[in-house]
Order: C-alpha cells, then structure tokens, then sequence
C-alpha cells in the first residue's frame, strides 16, 4: 500500500499545495470579522503570539507525524504511537465534516458575488445597498444553497483527480495572482476616506478589552487559518518525500498564511470604517458587504472585483480539498475504497450537512442550539474546542510519546543540524499543553 504513495512533484509544489490548504476563506473571510469583533490591534497580537507560540511547532509536528508514517491521520496516529492514538486521527476526520459543512457555504457566496459583479448587483457604493445585496443573497431559500452545491462539487472533482496533479499546478499560478490582487486591493482601501481609524483600529492594540473569549477566539483562527488540529497538514506530510527539510517548508508556508490575513485585516477593516460599519457589527457577511465599495472606488473595479472573488473561490477551494482530501485518504487507506466512490460519499455527506449550514443564516435563523445557529455552532465547535484540542493531543504525543524520535525524523536522522531542536520538542512538552489547555478551559468554562 505505501510504496506506491504518490509524492509531491517539487519543493515549490508542496509549499505551494500546504499554503494553498492553509490560505482561504479564513484568512480573507473570517480573520477580518473577527478581529473586528474583538477589539481590534489587541486580537492581532494574540493572534500572532499563538502563531509563533504554538502554530510554527505543531505545523512542523503534524506534517513530521505525516512524513515519518506516510499514512493517513488514523493510522499515522497509530503507527508512530501505538494504541488510544488513533482517536485523534479520528476525531480530526469527525473535524472535517464539521468545518466543511459551513465552508462551502462561504465558499458558494463567493461565486454567487462573481456573478454579482458582473451583472451590477454591486455597482452602488452606498454600504446600506450593498449590505442589503448580501442579506437578500443568504434570506434565499435555494440560491446560496445551489452554490454551495456547486463548489461542493467542483472540490470533489479535485481530489478524484488526485493531490499531485490539479493542486499543485493550480496553486503555483494562483496564489501569486490572489496576492497581487490583495495588494491591489490594500493600496485602494487605506485611502479611502475614513480609512485611516480603521488602520488604527486594526494595528494600535487596546489591551483593555482583552478577556478570556479574546484568547479563544485568537486560537481558533490561528488553528483554522493554518489548518492544524485536525490532519489536514498531517495529511499533506505523508506525500512528502522523506529527505526534505521540513522546518524551512514549514516555516514558508505559515509566514505566507500569516502575511495574508494580515493584508485581508488590512483590507477589510479601513474599508469598513470608510463605510461607516462598527468593527463588531459587519458580522460573517462582512467582507461581502464591504469591499464591493472598495471596487467601485477602482477604476476598472469590475475587473478587480471580479478577479478578487474568483481568486478567493480558487483560494477556498484548494483549502476545501484538504479539508475532503483529508477524509477520502482515510477511506482510500484505511477501507479500501476506491477514491471516487470515497470522494463521492463524502462530498454528498458534506452537501447534506451543508444544507442546514446555508438555511441558518437565512430561513432558519431562529433555530438555536446553545443559543447558535446552525452555522454558528459547528463554526465554534471546530475553531473553538475541536481544532484546538486535536493541536494538544498532537503536541503530547510528538513531545511525550515520540520524544527525541521526533528529533531524530526532524533532522533527517541527524542530517540537518537544528540546534534549537531541542526547544521545539520543549515547547511540544510543555508549552503547547499547558497553554492551549489553558485557553480551552477558558473558552468552556471562562
Ligand atoms: N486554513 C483554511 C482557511 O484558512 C481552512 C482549513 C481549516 C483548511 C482546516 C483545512 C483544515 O481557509
């Protein structure tokens, strides 16, 4: 079964595929909402304290997990340490479900907003107008549902095809194109008028309104946006090739992500206070709503508005193909399935569950569970208890059960020289445990 496992082309493949899953609706989506939501600079530096503190190692711990086992997570879990292990390869498939089932949902507004752009729904710079663009889309019945069937598909197309193939050609010409355009968009949005608060919203910190709810909401999108905790990267590991050096591809791929979401932070949040929304009131459809203005402040914005949407969904859709890749490997590995029927059952699982995702933002927005919505809810379970939890785990069992054989796979058995090495398996002992255990004891209980 492993010596035929496909393997990345390239170098430049690989990152381009781990920074492709880790780039997404996350970072240009999400990172922008709630950073709004939770007071502005001081959510920017937890954020990124939780990226160096606790996102670089387990970035580096999960795909080492991937590389030594060349297996997918269940039985990578077992195989570098043994029995009980496999759970949270489990728990990570469990995950996957959970964050699609709202991610091509996003995802499906992003297509409907190509074709909004071209058809002049979003000509109008009035932010009422455009807000109301975005309510009508989700208070539709079968619109975002259709769409988000639509890319449902489009992501299971993808991994049929298999990892090597589309992804990694895809990505190499995209990702450049999607940045081009955030820069683009970046320049555009800080001069516009009334921009410069929201500049100074985003990057002067007001630690004042830092609670408990800050760090979990801070860990969370640093394990979403770097698509840790739940086997994706694992995943993506096992196709690498055993002489790489793992901490520079790594590193390449978590500064890239970070360095995105922080031009999207910068994007989107001038842009709303030029439009005269308060940080915590633009909620999911933030982005939606706000940057249509920003395009048509542009000239030639239909173009640039049109590029950005479709350079998102292409950004959403190689982060949806981890996320399904993730479970069709499992099937494939682990069930002897062949890859399509997997791909095929579970792309239908993810659109079933999708459904409710849709509705809640819409139809049924009054249905709550724990005081959430649908969408809410499986929002929060993953970012907030699943992604975390499965980080720990994977920290114990990289720091404690592996212990210096990580070292040892790290290095290349002693090839590479990595001093601080040492300090890597440390903070996997002791300071992502202790830490993400903290803040996930806050995030139930605080
Ligand atoms: N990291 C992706 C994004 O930012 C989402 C994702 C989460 C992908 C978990 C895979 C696993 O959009």
């Amino acid at each position: 079964m492993n010596t035929a496992r496909e393997h990345w082309g390239s170098r430049l493949g690989f990152i381009m595929a781990a920074a492709g899953s880790a780039v997404g609706l996350g970072n240009i989506w999400k990172f922008p909402y709630m950073t709004g939501e939770n007071g502005g600079g001081a959510f920017l530096v937890i954020y990124l304290a939780c990226i160096v503190v606790f996102g670089f190692s387990l970035v580096m711990a999960e795909l080492l997990i991937g590389r030594a086992a060349q297996r997918n997570p269940v039985a990578a879990f077992r195989h570098v340490a043994g029995r009980g292990w496999p759970a949270v390869g489990a728990m990570g498939i469990v995950t996957a479900f959970i964050i699609l089932s709202f991610y091509v949902v996003v995802a499906g507004w992003t297509i409907a907003y190509m074709l909004f752009t071209l058809n002049g729904s979003l000509a109008n710079p009035d932010a009422a107008a455009l807000g109301q663009v975005f309510s009508d889309l989700v208070a539709n019945a079968w619109q975002p549902v259709v769409y988000a069937a639509i890319f449902t598909v489009l992501t299971a197309l993808v991994v049929i095809g298999g990892v090597g193939s589309g992804i990694e050609r895809a990505s190499k010409i995209l990702m450049p194109l999607l940045f081009l355009i955030l820069v683009a968009l970046v320049i555009r949005a800080v001069t516009l008028p009334g921009a410069g608060e929201g500049l100074e919203f985003f990057l002067i910190p007001d630690f004042s309104k830092v609670t408990g709810a800050t760090f979990t909401a801070a860990i969370g999108q640093a394990f979403f946006s770097l698509s840790l905790g739940m086997g994706a990267m694992l995943t993506y590991g096992s196709y690498l090739p055993k002489e790489r050096n793992l901490p520079a591809d790594a590193f390449a791929v978590v500064v890239l992500d970070t360095v995105i979401a922080v031009l999207a932070g910068v994007m989107v949040l001038p842009a709303m206070f030029a439009a005269g929304i308060a940080p915590g009131e633009g909620g999911a459809g933030t982005t939606f709503k706000v940057l249509p203005a920003v395009f048509d402040a542009m000239p030639g914005g239909v173009i640039f508005g049109f590029g950005f949407f479709l350079l998102l969904a292409v950004a959403a859709l190689t982060s949806s193909v981890s996320l399904l890749e993730t479970v069709v490997c499992y099937f494939v590995d682990e069930r002897a399935v062949s890859r399509r029927r997997a791909t095929i059952l579970s792309a239908t699982c993810v659109f079933a569950i999708s459904i409710p995702a849709s509705l809640s933002s819409g139809l049924w927005s009054e249905v709550t569970f724990f005081g959430k919505n649908f969408f809410d809810l499986m929002d929060f379970l993953s970012s907030s208890i699943l992604l975390p939890l499965g980080g720990m785990l994977t920290a114990l069992c990289v720091g404690w059960v592996m212990g210096p054989r990580a070292i040892a796979a790290l290095t290349n058995d002693g090839k590479l020289s990595m001093p601080w090495a040492g300090v890597w398996l440390f903070g996997l002992r002791f300071v992502a445990p202790l830490g993400i255990g903290w803040i996930l004891l806050q995030g139930l209980f605080g």
